[in-house]
């Protein structure tokens, strides 16, 4: 399996004996990624696919307007049974059953849903305003929003990519509470002073943000230089 760098940041990987901030580890993680149902499914697929291509095993979960928005965005259409969305993921992402799991939004016996078995990080790329809203007052209808509230109360890990425009104030007041809770608020803010050329690019700008965030080392996108001719 592929190992990767690692870099301690943000106190994720305080249980690693050693880690400094600039501290570089090779490890792989069991991580959580769920897409819920704002615009920007690409985001979630791409960050997938990078997540598998270094070597991390993921529990993917996808809320039911997840699913709406990879169809109208994306062209997929996963929705099914768990065991039939699983086959599918699979062969989509060309991941072993090992690397790559899924499990229904009602599966409140998936392990994941437990602090006994928590995972080590988990991401939720893109956030729609109402699971961020759900998260933020620990409301728990699905295994989503169960998972996410496992990460808080074990205090692990959990990077949110909120995607929305214009904020209102209780959008702005949830990331705030969370953000005060050791969330990393990371938004679906493509910058443009890597001079992207294509919308690949673009994705893979906040694909590579969310990385940082967990502290994973990439190279998806030319750091600014003022040197470097754009
Ligand atoms: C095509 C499409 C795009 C959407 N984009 C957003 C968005 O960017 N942000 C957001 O908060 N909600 C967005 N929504 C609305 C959410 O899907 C809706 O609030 C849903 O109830 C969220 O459920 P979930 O949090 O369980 O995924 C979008 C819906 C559709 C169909």
């Amino acid at each position: 399996m592929t190992l990767v760098n690692v870099r301690a940041r943000s106190g994720l990987f305080s249980h690693s004996p050693g880690a400094g901030r600039n501290a570089w580890q090779k490890v792989t993680m069991r991580i959580i990624l769920a897409i819920t149902g704002a615009s920007g499914a690409r985001y979630g697929l791409r960050l997938c696919e990078e997540l598998l291509a270094t070597g991390h095993t993921l529990t993917l979960l996808v809320s039911t307007a997840g699913f709406e928005v990879l169809r109208a965005e994306a062209g997929i259409d996963w929705n099914g049974e768990e065991h039939e969305v699983s086959a599918r993921l699979r062969e989509h992402f060309h991941a072993q059953e090992s690397r790559l799991c899924y499990y229904a939004g009602d599966n409140l016996l998936a392990p994941v849903a437990s602090g006994s078995s928590a995972a080590d990080a988990m991401v939720v790329c893109p956030c729609s305003m109402g699971s961020l809203a759900r998260i933020a007052c620990g409301n728990s209808g699905n295994l989503l929003e169960r998972s996410a509230d496992v990460m808080l109360k074990e205090k692990r890990p959990l990077v949110l990519v909120p995607r929305e425009t214009p904020l209102s104030e209780i959008h702005l007041e949830n990331m705030l509470k969370l953000a005060r809770m050791g969330t990393r608020i990371v938004p679906a803010m493509p910058g443009l002073y890597h001079a992207p050329q294509t919308v690949e690019q673009m994705i893979n700008f906040v694909v590579g943000k969310v990385l940082e965030a967990l502290g994973i080392e990439h190279s998806l996108y030319r750091p600014w230089n003022p040197q470097v001719k754009r």
